[in-house]
């Protein structure tokens, strides 16, 4: 009777469970625990008074369209129409899930590269398609000979993660080059790219689809204001998607949610004229490098990250046992939760790892790595 008959509880909340019932620090879940700018607070409160409390036109709030427009320009340097190729919509969750249901039918293939963030697959198994999962390089490049031993006359969609989560990897100049020679080859194939991270990117400027001309034909791109503006509790983001595409995802957007929360919209609107989107990588770069820090003398093995809010980690010196049960004993033995990465693979691979995020405060970050350290 189930959809989803082997889709366990999201470990994002059962780790947060855990975390909350032994008083642990909370690395766990992706969502920052530093204040909020007063700035958005004070045009929130501004707002309420005002006449914004009613439905939004289905595609978004028109100013904050033209904002959405106007950052697209400034950071990629694409023009997008702003009535028919941008949709807000409720985190890029809702988005992620309206476009995998737009374009997968009943045994329509989708390659998901592991290790996967977990709203995917079930998204693609909701529409009735098959999930296709590859691994990723040992590095967590992409791995092109697999990807296209794994493309059939099937396969419409690839979804590719970029920051990812949760290895902090980012693609390359020579990655992309590598995927549009694909996906010339193979041109019945659409792109879906999460690019939720865009603003925190460490090693180079991210390079995102908007980008390429070769592929954002062909391609819906999905970014989040609830990781940009660290304010996750929102739920906003938005697609942007050439208009052929974004029609197909209106016709569903439209009976899922129509339009979502009229003042988070206005609110983000009037916002992105004060933020300056340079400075995100910056202060994460800054949290980054005290975490790793504070943590360079302990007995984990801190893995790259290029990207992202989350710093991998190698606990081999410490413990042989499994990742997910190293983390329960993480928090009820020594009070800081982490995800385990093995929950990221369809065969949960487990290659002893954790992820912790460090969009903490410096304080939260100093305790959780006394912590670690006494391990
Ligand atoms: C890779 C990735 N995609 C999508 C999302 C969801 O974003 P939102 O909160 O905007 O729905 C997350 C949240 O953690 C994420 O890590």
């Amino acid at each position: 009777m189930s959809k989803l008959p082997n889709t366990p509880t999201s470990i994002f909340s059962i780790m947060s469970q855990l975390a909350n019932k032994y008083g642990a620090i909370n690395l766990s879940q992706g969502f920052p625990n530093f204040p909020v700018d007063q700035r958005l607070l004070s045009i929130t409160k501004d707002l309420i008074g005002k006449n914004v409390h009613q439905y939004t036109p289905m595609n978004g709030v028109p100013s904050l369209l033209e904002k959405i427009a106007l950052l697209t320009f400034k950071n990629y340097n694409r023009h997008v129409n702003v009535a028919s190729e941008i949709l807000v919509t409720a985190g890029a969750t809702q988005g992620i899930y309206t476009a995998i249901n737009s374009f997968i039918k009943s045994n329509d293939e989708v390659i998901i590269l592991d290790p996967s963030y977990d709203n995917y697959e079930p998204s693609v198994l909701v529409a009735g398609g098959k999930p296709i999962r590859i691994s990723l390089n040992d590095d967590y490049s992409p791995n092109f000979n697999r990807i296209e031993d794994a493309i059939t006359k099937k396969t419409k969609l690839i979804i590719l993660n970029n920051p990812h989560n949760p290895t902090g990897k980012t693609w390359k100049e020579s990655d992309f080059e590598a995927l549009e020679v694909l996906l010339e080859k193979h041109d019945h194939v659409l792109l879906l790219s999460d690019e939720v991270y865009e603003y925190i990117s460490f090693s180079h400027p991210h390079i995102s689809i908007n980008t390429r001309p070769k592929l954002r034909n062909k391609s819906i791109i999905a970014s989040s204001f609830g990781k940009s503006l660290h304010v996750t509790g929102w739920k906003v983001g938005y697609l942007i998607a050439p208009e052929n595409l974004m029609l197909e995802i209106k016709k569903i957007h439209q009976f899922l949610v129509f339009s979502i929360s009229s003042v988070s919209q206005y609110a983000i609107s009037e916002y992105l004229d004060f933020v300056d989107f340079n400075q995100i990588s910056k202060m994460y770069l800054r949290k980054k490098t005290l975490f790793q820090n504070l943590l360079k003398n302990s007995q984990f093995e801190l893995l790259p990250c290029e990207g992202t809010y989350f710093q991998v980690v190698n606990y081999k010196q410490i413990s042989s046992k499994g990742d997910t049960d190293f983390a329960k004993e993480l928090i009820v033995n020594h009070g800081v939760a982490a995800i385990p990465i093995s929950v990221f693979y369809k065969d949960l691979t487990d290659k002893q790892m954790l992820r912790f995020c460090f969009a903490k405060t410096d304080e939260t970050l100093i305790a959780a790595a006394e912590k670690l350290n006494e391990i």
